[in-house]
């Protein structure tokens, strides 16, 4: 990763049909596809969001990522709900993987005060998502084992009933290598050996205990 995927859902559609096309899977495979709230959301700011690492790194060192850019708008799905669950079912597929942005639910990063925006924008795709035929899988990834855990039963308190298929992290790897060894990811800690090592440990304690 270190840049911004904004590749369009409609250039997902060629490219899907084009596999669909040329090969053959067997009865009942299912079909998914898979986006990050950052790299698609945008609203970086919108209705009581909070700033996110991603937010905070890419706004104060503009060259952090190759070309200077940052999601403050993205692909703009969060604008787009009706729109984009279209084309996921002009796609045909069986899921839909997103990740549920921290800050836009828990602005301030605590858990004792969610955003009432961060929980109607993810009701309203969930429901758009399931009138559609689609089931979501849902990516948490926060850090830090309280707050995870306590983040965790607030999005299965708000979204449990609706949602049945959870991923704790997405690429665990690249996120305790890259971010806290070689610095690539924000926050850009290298602390090879380290800080590499107290990510992974936190990672497996949290995905326990979630
Ligand atoms: C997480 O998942 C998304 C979507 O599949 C991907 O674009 C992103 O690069 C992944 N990795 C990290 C470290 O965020
Ligand atoms: C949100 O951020 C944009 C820049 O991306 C800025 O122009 C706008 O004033 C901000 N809005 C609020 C409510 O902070
Ligand atoms: C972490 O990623 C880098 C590439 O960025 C690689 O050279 C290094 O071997 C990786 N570290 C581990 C522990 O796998």
């Amino acid at each position: 990763m270190g840049r911004i995927i904004s590749t369009s859902l409609p250039c997902f559609c060629s490219l899907l049909r084009l596999i669909l096309d040329e090969y053959e899977f067997t009865e009942g495979f299912q079909f998914g596809v898979r986006t990050a709230s950052f790299q698609v959301e945008g609203g970086w700011n919108a209705s009581g969001k909070g700033e996110s690492i991603w937010d905070y790194i890419t706004h104060n060192n503009p060259n952090f990522i190759n070309d200077g850019s940052n999601a403050n708008i993205a692909c703009d799905t969060y604008h787009k709900i009706a729109e984009d669950v279209q084309l996921l079912k002009d796609m045909n597929v069986d899921y839909y993987c997103f990740s549920i942005s921290w800050p836009r639910i828990f602005s301030n990063g605590h858990t004792n005060r969610p955003n009432e925006d961060g929980i109607r924008y993810y009701t309203e795709l969930i429901d758009e998502l399931l009138v559609n035929g689609i089931t979501p899988l849902v990516t948490m990834f926060p850090l830090l084992v309280e707050l995870f855990v306590n983040n965790a039963d607030k999005l299965f308190y708000h979204f449990g009933d609706k949602v049945k298929n959870w991923i704790t992290f997405n690429e665990s790897y690249k996120i305790c290598n890259f971010s806290y060894s070689d610095g690539i990811l924000t926050p850009g800690y290298k602390q090879k050996g380290i800080g590499d090592y107290l990510c992974s440990y936190t990672v497996l304690i949290v995905h326990g205990r979630t």
